[in-house]
């Protein structure tokens, strides 16, 4: 991991990263979080598949998908039908070594997939918060934890750049493929630092960069929305972990993103790549999915 501190991105140089030089604009960062709110509202209300990214694996099981990006079947048989929208990239919760009666917050907790397997470990006496920007995506949601008889979930409206929870209240935080889709990325690494007690812990699933991505990909908006071109470097992701005064940063998985669907993306995309010329070997390796620890440090 490298300790060197760097400066946060700033959002012009993103759109840079994102390829804003050559025959296409890139996404306009300004719009992105609209974009964003709506497409994961379509999927929400059942308008639009979720896939995260948008590949070819969009059309396979959601829950064939959960287990091959680590979620245990016993865990998904006991989730409410509908929880699960295949919209993750790892399976955090399991890593996050919850305790009955702690306090977690799920950032971008979508359909409730990851709020209510933390609901089951910290128990009743225990307290789940999810955090959604999407109005439909908490109506499912707190549907789904009505139906299942979740006392000790709620979920909140509110966005993971100013998160509606107190200083220092909760143990630990979660995050499922979330923090890619958000352009000011230090500003929720530092909401995190805030909301958790000193000594508290966060385990998150996201996805990263190494290396810059071929143009028609980086500035192409239906990879912003799923889960690839929004994504950081590497090196500018952790750093902005570690500018927030998060500590002991640690790898649980660190896998090729795109493998796992061979490659193969939806039609719209790979017409464009091959409009393009990016090849197979232009993408290979560079989009990875990662699942991390890190503590705030104090007692
Ligand atoms: C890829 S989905 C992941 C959902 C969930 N974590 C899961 O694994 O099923 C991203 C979710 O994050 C929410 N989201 C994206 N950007 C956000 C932001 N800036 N603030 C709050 N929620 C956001 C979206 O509404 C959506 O529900």
């Amino acid at each position: 991991m490298d300790k060197k501190k760097r400066r946060a991105p700033a959002r012009a140089s993103r759109a840079r990263s994102a390829g804003s030089v050559g025959a296409s604009p890139a996404p306009d960062l300004s719009r992105i979080v609209d974009e964003v709110r709506e497409r994961y509202g379509r999927i929400a209300e059942g308008r639009e598949s979720g896939c995260c990214p948008p590949t070819s694996a969009c059309g396979d099981p959601v829950g064939a998908v959960a287990v091959t990006i680590g979620y245990k079947d016993r865990d998904l048989e006991v989730l409410p039908a509908g929880a699960n929208l295949g919209l993750g990239c790892g399976a955090p919760v399991d890593l996050l070594d919850l305790r009955p009666g702690e306090t977690v917050v799920d950032l971008g907790s979508g359909a409730g997939i990851d709020a209510f397997l933390a609901a089951r470990r910290v128990g009743p006496t225990g307290r789940v918060i999810g955090v959604d920007m999407t109005p439909a995506m908490l109506e499912r949601a707190r549907a789904n934890a009505a139906e299942a008889g979740f006392t000790q979930v709620e979920f909140r409206q509110g966005r993971l750049e100013a998160l509606p929870v107190d200083d220092a209240s909760v143990d630990a935080v979660t995050s499922n493929c979330v923090i890619n889709l958000v352009p000011d990325k230090s500003a929720v690494f530092r909401e995190i630092a805030r909301v958790l007690r000193p000594g508290g812990r966060l385990v998150i699933s996201d996805i990263i960069l190494d290396g810059p991505l071929p143009e028609a990909i980086a500035t192409d908006l239906l990879t912003y929305v799923g889960c690839i071109s929004g994504a950081a470097q590497r090196r500018d992701y952790f750093s902005l972990v570690e500018s927030a005064g998060l500590t002991g940063i640690h790898l649980y998985k660190d896998v090729d993103f795109l493998a796992a669907s061979g490659y193969t993306f939806s039609a719209e995309l790979q017409e464009r790549l091959d409009r393009e010329g990016v090849r197979r070997a232009d993408l290979e390796g560079k989009v990875r999915s990662v699942t991390f620890r890190a503590v705030r440090p104090g007692q």
